[in-house]
């Protein structure tokens, strides 16, 4: 089996902005966090961020004055900030820089006299915020019945087309090249944002040259829903997956060249733990499974202590120094702080395991090599490097193989 992971995954950049905001300001102000609607359009984020204290509301009405409220990466209108203000709630404003931009355009372009037309989701959160920069002055495009109609209409205005961030590349051109016939005038902006493109242009190179695919994230997420539509149409088997129970298994053939993608809502963590049950497949991806089990890491923990404990061989010193190692800095390598992975980071399993793996060097130590707290206090200093946030993934591979050969040395 070939497994590819997409290059361009894990949060763009207005999602992880968003989600930092959110936790930074949980972590200040030890008060709950109200949002409209969900911060960003994933599931598993969205419970995660419920558990640290953030409140989803519906309405103004529900809030009262001095309450904390996250404006989400999808912006809100003029109105409801104003209204907002008015309540006297204090704002925190996580609206994506990109999507932000698109409302300076439209408001800019109006005030200019012109009439905006948005190409984008009628009911999408985003485009019902943009919209409402137009004033009146404009309307959202999201199919081609609409387009008809549209073209159909006297516009006395000039008119500027912009895209909702997460639109399809190539149905915003074919859209604005079906515009541009009737009002040759037209202004274009194309305000598809970067982390969208990147994924499309992956998607588009690398679907067509596989046998499936798996588009990891939300189901009413915008950019990973079209991920999936243009998969799907060069890959019949594109499968649309929130979460890795969904994988079937009997879907896939050991044989098979399996491409995996994920929206820009989704964790990179998501991305690897759906690889990982692919791999599943195949007999060393199963050992592998039963290897990074909670069960089997407990009962190897114990099984290797107690047996260096009772019998002093090297053999045993060395299997439980190394498995140690192999706790500590598997559970390290498991995140990326870069791409905000901080649940993941946060979660007891993986915690346990980094937990467990220094508590293995130190009984090393003290029954051992006095050597091995350097490795002690080696990985406490690369898990501080990782909790600030100072390091890089790559960095970290470093680290670790620095880690391995120290070990060799001590031993
Ligand atoms: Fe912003 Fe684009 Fe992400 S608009 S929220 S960077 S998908």
């Amino acid at each position: 089996m070939n497994i590819k992971l997409a290059k361009y995954a894990g949060f763009c950049m207005g999602v992880r902005r968003a989600i930092t905001l959110c936790m930074n300001t949980l972590k200040q102000n030890k008060k709950p966090l109200y949002s409209f609607g969900p911060i960003i359009h994933n599931n598993v984020v969205i419970q995660e961020l419920s558990n640290h204290g953030v409140k989803i509301i519906e309405k103004v009405d529900d809030l009262k004055s001095g309450d904390y409220v996250i404006i989400r990466s999808h912006g809100i209108s003029p109105v409801l900030r104003k209204e907002l203000k008015e309540k006297g709630v204090i704002i925190f404003d996580a609206t994506c820089p990109k999507v932000a931009r698109v409302q300076s355009i439209i408001k800019k372009n109006v005030a200019d006299g012109l009439f905006v037309v948005i190409i984008g989701d009628k009911g999408h959160a985003e485009t019902k915020a943009l919209i409402s920069y137009a004033e009146g002055s404009g309307i959202v495009i999201s199919n081609e019945e609409e387009l008809r109609d549209f073209i159909k209409k006297d516009i006395d205005k000039q008119i500027c087309v912009v895209a909702q961030t997460t639109q399809e590349i190539e149905l915003f051109e074919k859209f604005c090249k079906i515009l541009k016939n009737k009002f040759p005038n037209l202004i274009i902006v194309n305000t598809i944002c970067d982390a969208t493109r990147r994924r499309q242009f992956e998607v588009v190179e690398k679907a067509g040259k596989s046998d499936l695919v798996f588009v990891v994230g939300g189901k009413h997420s915008a950019n990973t829903t079209r991920l999936y539509e243009i998969s799907k149409n060069l890959c019949d088997k594109t499968y649309h997956i929130e979460k890795t129970e969904e994988v079937d298994l009997n879907k896939i053939n050991k044989k098979d060249r399996v491409f995996i993608t994920a929206g820009a809502s989704t964790p990179l963590w998501a991305m690897y733990d759906v690889a990982s049950k692919v791999k599943e497949k195949v007999f060393l991806g199963k050992i592998k499974s039963l290897l990074g089990s909670k069960t089997f890491l407990v009962f190897s923990f114990i099984f290797s202590s107690v047996i260096s404990f009772l019998i002093k061989g090297s053999a045993f010193y060395i299997f439980s120094l190394f498995f140690g190692l192999f706790l500590t800095s598997s559970s390290l390598s498991l995140y990326n702080l870069k791409n905000l992975d901080i649940f993941k980071f946060n979660s007891s399993s993986s915690l346990l395991r980094f937990v467990l793996g220094i508590i293995l060097l130190i009984f090393l130590t003290l029954f051992y090599n006095i050597g091995i707290l350097f490795l002690v206090f080696y990985f406490l200093f690369v898990f501080y490097l990782i909790s600030k946030n100072l390091i890089s993934k790559r960095q970290i591979k470093f680290f670790f193989v620095i880690s391995y050969y120290l070990a060799i040395l001590i031993a």
